[in-house]
């Protein structure tokens, strides 16, 4: 795909979240902002037995690449582990976008995978891991 096809990709996400909305019965919910924008993400995420995402849902207001980049993110997790999830770096998110993420807007890619980990750490805090 081309850079213009990426941003359109990214374009589609944004006015077309997908997983957008609450749970019923969450295991993790988190919420955090950019502290440089104040754009914030919400994330809700139901774990199987195993601590594997079997739902996951997003609310936020904010730039395109944040909200975006949430979007994608809840794809990319379903089905994964607590540990899988924990591992992702930015780099997973550069290249899920495949833009060139400029040093200022780093912080909006990352924005929702930031919001997912510190959920997890908060949840397994909770349990005493
Ligand atoms: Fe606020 Fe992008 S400008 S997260």
């Amino acid at each position: 795909m081309t850079a213009d096809m990426y941003r359109e990709y990214i374009l589609q996400h944004y006015r077309s979240p997908r997983n957008y909305g609450r749970l019923e019965n969450p295991d993790i919910v988190h919420e955090d902002d950019n502290p440089l924008c104040g754009d914030q993400v919400h994330i809700e995420v139901a774990l199987d037995d195993q601590d594997r995402v079997a739902d996951i849902r997003f609310q936020g207001k904010g730039c395109a690449i944040s909200q975006a980049s949430t979007s994608i993110l809840t794809d990319k997790v379903k089905g994964k582990t607590l540990e899988e999830i924990k591992a992702l770096t930015k780099d997973d998110v550069f290249q899920w976008l495949r833009i060139p993420i400029s040093p200022m807007r780093v912080k909006c890619a990352v924005l929702g995978l930031m919001v997912l980990q510190a959920g997890i750490h908060h949840y397994e805090a909770r349990r005493g891991r």
